[in-house]
């Protein structure tokens, strides 16, 4: 379900190349899977979990969970993304993100809804539902992909989502069982304007999920890319954070961790 090849806790620094941006954004990229895929790292010490507090949170301008699968986060964790969220923080879920923290309320309001399961990987072809999003207005009405076609446990409408992409289930065999209504259009990827998981009282950030991503080859495709970055960067210019909110808690990096040295390009820094 998830591919092998990434685990990691990156950060982004995030180009943002409009004038208007205030500063630099910086994005949180957590892509821990439960239980490990050991051959990537071996020996790399399995501390990702314990750097989700809330005072490593709070320099990011948006978190993006990216391939997870299973219990990635401890109770105190769990309390971090809470806190982060409640302050204005933006998210971001792709592929088998929504394959993880499978009992945590707050992650599968925030993300829309859960993975239930999907055929072996095929050719499909997918609608564009709204093309009004920088997440989708580069695509093309009918795009053709290969991927996994994922079902979900529940329709992520009913958390106030907007699906922008559904899978054309006449394109593809899916010979398993649908437990779960989730809703039609077949939701694929969505965006929420206020992500559901922020409590009472929070400011609500951004919310932005998709389903696609699972082969390496995928992730060299300019389209493909372009969706992503169109939807982080979407996340990012909800100003609920620092880079382009003055008044706002989280977000723009701290001037002095030793990571936010500046990068002209995206900087995988593992730690
Ligand atoms: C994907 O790329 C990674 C890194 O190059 C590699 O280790 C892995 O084997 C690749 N996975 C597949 C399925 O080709
Ligand atoms: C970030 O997480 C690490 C590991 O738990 C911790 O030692 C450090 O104090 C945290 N930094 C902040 C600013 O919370
Ligand atoms: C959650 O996922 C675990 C595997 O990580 C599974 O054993 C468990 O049954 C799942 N629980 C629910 C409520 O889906
Ligand atoms: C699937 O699509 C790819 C192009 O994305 C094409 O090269 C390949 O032949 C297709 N496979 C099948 C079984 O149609
Ligand atoms: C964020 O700020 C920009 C620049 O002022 C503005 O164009 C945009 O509409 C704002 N977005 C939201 C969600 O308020
Ligand atoms: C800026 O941040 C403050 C404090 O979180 C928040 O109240 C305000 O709504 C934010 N502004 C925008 C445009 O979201």
């Amino acid at each position: 379900m998830a591919p092998t090849f990434h685990r990691s806790f990156v950060c982004l620094f995030f180009l943002h190349g409009v004038s208007m941006a205030a500063s630099t954004p910086h994005v949180l990229i957590y892509s821990a899977t439960e239980p490990e895929t050991p051959i990537l790292s071996p020996s790399m010490p399995r501390k990702d979990r314990t750097l989700f507090t809330d005072g490593n949170l709070s320099q990011y301008d948006a978190l993006v969970f990216l391939s997870n699968t299973g219990e990635v986060l401890d109770d105190t964790g769990k309390d971090a993304l809470q806190n982060y969220l409640n302050l204005g923080g933006n998210f971001v879920g792709i592929h088998s993100a929504t394959d993880c923290l499978n009992t945590t309320e707050l992650y599968g309001k925030e993300i829309g809804a859960y993975f239930d399961y999907h055929p072996e990987i095929q050719n499909a072809t997918i609608n564009v539902v709204d093309a009004s999003h920088p997440s989708t207005s580069m695509l093309p009405a009918q795009w053709q992909i290969r991927d996994e076609m994922y079902n979900f446990k529940s329709d992520p409408r009913n958390v106030g989502a907007v699906v922008l992409l559904s899978a054309d289930e006449s394109s593809y065999t899916d010979d398993g069982e649908r437990k779960y209504d989730q809703g039609s259009p077949h939701p694929t990827a969505w965006y929420q304007e206020q992500g559901a998981g922020v409590q009472d009282g929070g400011t609500p950030g951004r919310s932005f999920y998709t389903s696609l991503g699972h082969l390496n080859e995928t992730w060299h495709d300019e389209t493909f890319m372009a969706h992503i970055m169109g939807g982080i960067q979407w996340a990012l210019d909800a100003n609920t954070t620092r880079a382009f909110n003055s008044s706002a808690s989280v977000g723009n990096g701290d001037a002095s961790a030793a990571e936010t040295t500046s990068s002209s390009a995206p900087e995988a820094s593992q730690s």
